[in-house]
């Protein structure tokens, strides 16, 4: 296994709608193990597959001690909402911001051998699923912010002094990229938006 480079805010493969998985052998399990040692390396609370550069259907998750992943993910969601709360990205380092989620969500896929899997959550695993399968289909969670929200952020991105902060970002995170698990650290090396008030960064 090894720990993957994240992909930022700007590269096109988090614009690009992901394909669905066909194939499902060692290549793919190696995919899952990967993305959930990236995950844990940033102490993150979920990862998609294109935030490692990989257009695929893919994401792993790790909400309240509870790990897992899921491979061609649909989502049915609740009419109703919840409570907004702070999201960060590890793909847009350093902004985080309230967004607006369905209160509920229940995630039918397959795992990374075909079977087929059902996860039912609320609260932040439906956050996290949510703003997962965003992902899929090349949308970020400040695409969902409005208002002065939004101009906040997109403001904040077009910055030049987010690309200091990106780089920042990146750096950090570039000592542990590509290293074998063993000595994973949990919160210790995280670059994502652990400072941010709780929110979850994914
Ligand atoms: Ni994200």
């Amino acid at each position: 296994m090894a720990i993957l480079n994240i992909r930022i805010i700007g590269d096109p493969v988090l614009r690009t709608v992901a394909d669905p998985v066909t194939e499902f052998g060692p290549e793919l399990a190696k995919l899952v193990a990967d993305m959930t040692e990236t995950m844990e390396d940033v102490d993150g609370a979920g990862l998609a597959a294109p935030q490692i550069g990989v257009s695929q259907r893919v994401f792993t998750y790790r909400i309240d001690g509870v790990e897992g992943h899921i491979i061609n993910p649909v989502l049915e969601n609740s009419e109703d909402f919840q409570a907004d709360q702070v999201e960060g990205c590890l793909s847009i380092p350093g902004l985080a911001f309230p967004v607006r989620r369905f209160r509920a969500t229940r995630a039918t896929g397959v795992d990374l051998n075909g079977n087929p899997v059902a996860v039912e959550g609320e609260g932040l695993l439906a956050r996290c699923f949510q703003h997962e399968t965003d992902h899929l289909d090349g949308i970020l969670y400040t695409d969902r912010l409005e208002g002065e929200d939004r101009k906040t952020a997109l403001r904040s991105i077009r910055n030049a002094n987010y690309d200091a902060i990106t780089e920042r970002t990146t750096t950090k995170r570039a000592k542990t990229v590509g290293s074998s698990f063993g000595g994973a650290s949990f919160g210790g090396t995280s670059a994502g938006g652990a400072s941010f008030g709780g929110g979850a960064t994914t």
